[in-house]
Order: structure tokens, then sequence, then C-alpha cells
């Protein structure tokens, strides 16, 4: 941005195509900055991780998550001050889109580097839809412009036993930290592995591991991701780490593709992974997950913005080969969001409603706000991951005529018809999950139940990361593919540490029960945990599951006592993966939530 200044003052009015040249510069020097700031702040997490600095973590997680919004802000006022009267012509432009390209052909990181001149693009023009001439659209670059350096992951040959190769890999990620009991994790490791080798029926042991050369870091934690082969089989392969007191410790291993998608939820926070061409690591992690989409392995990876590029090419794609139709989404319908979806595409696109119903009284802006916290907040393995999107457009005739005629009355200010093209000012565009009130009705009776669990463990999660969910019925909450609890309605969210839980005053009389409105004086912010159970609306067998299992929801002891953690600054771990992938825990020992 300084290029910018500094350029713009020699000598009167630069020709068209100098200005075009110093601009994309200009966009291109500040793409040099926001990567190196990413790989900056990425880097420290190895040392975090190694020196217990969980703190330092979170601290590092946040600033790398508005970074690139402070950088396209900057870049943004930079352009503007440069193209001033001709900020708007398109053919300038262009040629900046082309000297840009050129720029970043030779890039690892060619693909990011297209995005973030998208995003100063469509910052100044507000474009609807895309336009081709000043956008990339589908990358320059159909194949990656440059051979890979070096690549992603490392390679181990045979070794004499699956509990040498375990060490091998472990002990050459080389951690500044010791272990705090390397054979016995390395045999424990083992023995999960040879068994599910037998499990899936491969021919004989392990004979050869691929690893990702980066560790990846999130929250407390350290991820060894890979895959084995077999001479018949390939497995995916990931390492666990936690660093406990008395050193580095193998927690769990993740053997197949179910848990380790899991581990990469769209509903988990980004990790810090240093890799040299992202564009690589993905092709590695698709080939181990390869039911996620790239766009989601990108924004697992913090790219999110880059994810966002994927995902809107994904449902280009998506739209082209099939006659797919909009409709109204399953469920219950919100008061704040209209929500819609395809039938054979697993996202929904959530749009704000021009006017909220009595009790809501929030704005617009205070449901984006909340949106955005969840964006910057640990989102617990609990909260969806929205991205979200302006100007998107579609043709009126993918929409089911009820839905275009809501969408056009009840969210007039994001939703206009421009002869047959639907225009849409904004929106959020998120996973599709199984409403849970949908869920226990339908699922068979051992699925509900667990479900009814699962969204205990997931209120109970979202409480350790200092998230109150605000409403929590069971519309609110949906069932992902692999069975998990999350939670998607943001507009009544807030800290946890915000609420203040009470106890229900005694009633004077009788008729005070039975009153509809509360006998006593309720501030803002008040929370009874009493009324959960009849508030959830829960009935007969899993009723009784919830209130044996998460009974102590109901007491306000358990909500204070979380504030108090919280307000000491402890953390907790929310494991990203099931008891049973745990190595030294008996699974009836193993807590979901440790400190
Ligand atoms: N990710 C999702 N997957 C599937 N369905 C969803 C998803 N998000 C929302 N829905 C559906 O849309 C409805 C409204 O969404 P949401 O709860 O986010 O909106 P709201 O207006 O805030 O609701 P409320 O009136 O409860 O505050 C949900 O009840 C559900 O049926
Ligand atoms: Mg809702």
């Amino acid at each position: 941005m300084a290029l910018a200044n500094a350029q713009q003052g020699v000598g009167g009015r630069l020709t068209d195509s100098r200005l075009a040249n110093i601009g994309a510069r200009t966009i291109h020097q500040a793409y040099g900055t926001y990567r190196e700031q990413f790989e900056s702040i990425t880097s420290r997490a190895r040392d975090r991780f190694e020196s217990r600095d969980w703190l330092g973590m979170q601290t590092d997680a946040a600033e790398r998550l508005v970074l690139y919004r402070k950088i396209i802000d900057l870049v943004e006022a930079a352009v503007r001050d440069l193209l001033g009267d001709r900020l708007n012509n398109k053919l300038i432009w262009a040629s900046m889109k082309a000297v840009y390209s050129g720029l970043i052909a030779d890039y690892n990181t060619w693909e990011l580097a297209e995005t973030f001149f998208n995003s100063v693009t469509r910052r100044i023009f507000a474009t609807v839809g895309v336009d081709p001439q000043i956008e990339f659209v589908a990358s320059d670059f159909e194949t990656p412009p440059t051979l890979s350096p070096w690549p992603v992951y490392r390679t181990y040959g045979r070794s004499t036993s699956t509990p040498e190769l375990v060490t091998v890999v472990l002990r050459d990620y080389g951690f500044a930290a010791p272990f705090e009991n390397l054979s016995r994790d390395a045999k424990l490791a083992a023995a999960r592995i040879d068994s599910q080798l037998l499990a899936v029926g491969a021919l004989l042991s392990v004979e050869r591991a691929e690893m990702v050369k980066a560790p990846f870091f999130r929250g407390m934690a350290a991820y060894l991701v890979g895959r084995l082969y077999s001479a018949s089989h390939v497995i995916p392969f990931v390492l666990a780490l936690i660093h406990t007191g008395g050193g580095i410790r193998v927690d769990a291993v993740l053997l197949d593709e179910d848990a380790t998608s899991i581990l990469f939820s769209f509903a988990r926070s980004y990790f810090h992974v240093e890799v040299e061409r992202p564009y690589d690591l993905v092709q590695f992690l698709r080939a181990i997950m390869p039911r996620k989409r790239v766009a989601e392995l990108y924004i697992s990876l913090g790219y999110n913005k880059h994810g966002k590029t994927e995902l809107y090419r994904d449902l280009l794609r998506h739209l082209t080969y099939s006659n797919d139709h909009f409709q109204k989404a399953q469920g219950q319908e919100g008061m704040v969001m209209l929500v819609f979806n395809m039938p054979d595409y697993d996202m929904v696109f959530k749009l704000i409603k021009d006017y909220f119903n009595y009790p809501k009284d929030s704005t617009r802006k205070d449901v984006m706000a909340k949106y955005d916290l969840v964006y910057r907040h640990d989102r617990a393995g609990r909260l969806i991951d929205a991205q979200s999107f302006e100007y998107l457009t579609f043709s009126r005739d993918r929409f089911a005529r009820p839905l275009l005629e809501q969408l056009l009355e009840e969210a007039e200010q994001t939703v206009t018809l421009n002869g047959d093209t639907v225009i849409i000012k904004h929106c959020y565009v998120e996973r599709r999950v199984i409403p849970l009130d949908i869920y226990v009705k339908e699922a068979a009776e051992t699925a509900a139940r667990s479900a009814i669990v699962d969204y205990g463990n997931a209120i109970k999660d979202l409480a350790n990361s200092n998230i109150f969910p605000g409403d929590m019925l069971l519309k609110n909450f949906g069932v992902t593919r692999h069975g998990r609890v999350v939670f998607y309605d943001y507009d009544e969210l807030c800290f946890l540490l915000d609420c203040n839980f009470r106890r229900l005053p005694p009633a004077l009389a009788y008729e005070d029960e039975l009153s509809p409105e509360p006998w006593f004086h309720v501030n803002k912010g008040d929370i009874f945990p009493a009324e959960f159970e009849s508030f959830v609306g829960l009935n007969g067998a899993l009723r009784q599951e919830f209130a044996e299992v998460h009974g102590d929801l109901f007491e306000v002891a358990f909500w204070r006592e979380t504030q108090g953690r919280l307000r000491r600054g402890e953390m907790a771990h929310i494991f990203p993966y099931s008891k049973s992938c745990r190595l030294h825990y008996p699974a009836h020992k193993t807590p979901d939530v440790e400190e």
C-alpha cells in the first residue's frame, strides 16, 4: 500500500495502463503481506504446543481469523485512493487482473492469491453474480502452474514391527518437548493399527506410512496426519497428541475415514499447519477423506476465503449438472431466518428476514454480529461454520414458486428479481443437517436415544467453551451424517459468562404457579435451568434418557461451576474423537470433557 501512495504523486495523471500496473502491484503487495503474516502466526503453533501455551494459541487463532479482513480493508482503501475517478473503469480492472495473474504465475499459493484479488474487486464493485472480466472465475491455472518443490508428505518404509514404525514417525516430528512415555504409546497405537487392519481384512501388516510433514495444531492438541499401506489396503492414520504436565502423550489413534472426517468437521475451528503449497495438502487430505469437499478442506486449514471460492464453484457445477430446485428447508420455519436448499445438494442457504415477529427484538445487524461471533469463537465441534455470500444470482426457474414468493415478500431487502434472475444480496451458506426435532421422530429408537444424549453433550461442550445457545429447543440443533449433534440457530446465542443462572423462587400462592407469566422479577440474561426440562419438550423414553444422562443441566450448580472454571481461565479441551479412539482410558472411565 506504500507502493500506491509513493507512485501516485509522480508527475500528473498516469496513463490507464500504468495505473493498472500499479494497481495490480498494490494488491499483489498486500497479498504478500497477508501471506507473510498468516504464515508467521501459523508457525507459532508448534512452540505454543511444546510450551503448553494454550492462551497464546487461542490468541493466535483469533488474530489469524481477522487477518484477511484487516488486510483487505487496507488494500481496498489504497486502491480507491489510487484509482480515484477511474475506480469503476472495468478496462483498467481487466488489465489489473492480467498483470496480477502474471505476478502470481509461479506462486505455490496461486489459487489463494486469485481469491485475494477477487475479494478486492468484489469490495469495489459489489458485483452481482460474477464478472469474469475482472474476477478469477475458474482458476487461471487449471493445473498447478509450477511443479511442487517437494512433496507435502514423507514416506516411512517397512519397519521391523508396527510399534517401531510408530516410534520412528513420532520421533521424526522432532518436538522440542519430551514424550511422556514413547514406547508405551507406540505399543498401544500399534496394537490399534494391527487390529484395525485385521478388521478391514487387510493382508499382512503395515508396509508403509505416508505422513504430512507438518503437524496440524488446533486448540490444546496436535495431530499427525497420514495414511497407512498394507499389501492390500490403504487406511487413514492420525495420531492425536496432547501435552500434559508429564510430556507429550499419544491420546488417540484414528484409523478410518469417518473418524478422520469428524476431526476435520465443519463445526470445528481451523487448524494451524505450515505448508508451502496448500493445494498439495488438500489433494492429500482428499485422498483420505474422499467425501469431503475441496472447499471444506481449504476452510479447515484456515483458507476459508478460498474455501468459499471453491464452494461457489462447486455450487455452479451442481447447478450445471443437475436439475435441482430450491425449496424451503425441512423443519420448523424460523422467525429470523428464511432457509432453503436443493434436495440433492447438502448445503442450506439462510437469509435474514426483513422483520422479526414478537418476541424477537434483535436487528439484522445483531444477527450478523452473532454469526460473526461464531466465526471468531472456538466452535467446539458443535457450531456449524457458515460462509457469508453477497450478490449471488440464480435463474428464477430454479425456485419453487411458493418459495420465491415468500422470499420476495419476507426478505424484500435481500432478494430482488431482475427479469428472470433472482439476486440475493446477502446469505449464509452452511452444511445441511437433519433438524433434531425431525430426527428424533423419524429415526429408529436407538439412534434417537443416542442423538438425545449427544444433544446434551453438545450443550455441555458449548458451555465449556463459554457459549450458551440461548434457544435450546430441538429444532435449533441438527444431526450430521456421522450422527453428531450440532447447533445452527445463532440469533440468541451468547457468552455463558454473560448469563445469570438462577433458581426458581418458590411460588407464594398456587395461582402463581399456574400463571403463564413469571411471578418474580426476571432480568435480561436471567436463566432458569429448572425450566429446561419442560421447555425442551421431550416425552417418554427420550425424556427419561436425557434426564438420566444430563440431569445436571437442570441444576444451577452445573452452570455456575462451569462459569467458575471459565472465570479462572481453565480451558477445556474438547476431544474431536470418540472415546473408543483413545488409548489410555477404559471406555467407562473416559470423561467427555477434560481440563
Ligand atoms: N444447517 C441447517 N441444516 C438443515 N436445516 C436447517 C439448517 N439451518 C436451519 N435449518 C432449518 O431452518 C429453520 C430456521 O433456521 P434457524 O433456526 O437458524 O432460524 P431462526 O429464524 O433463527 O429460528 P428461531 O425462530 O428458532 O430463532 C430451522 O428450524 C431448520 O428447520
Ligand atoms: Mg430456529
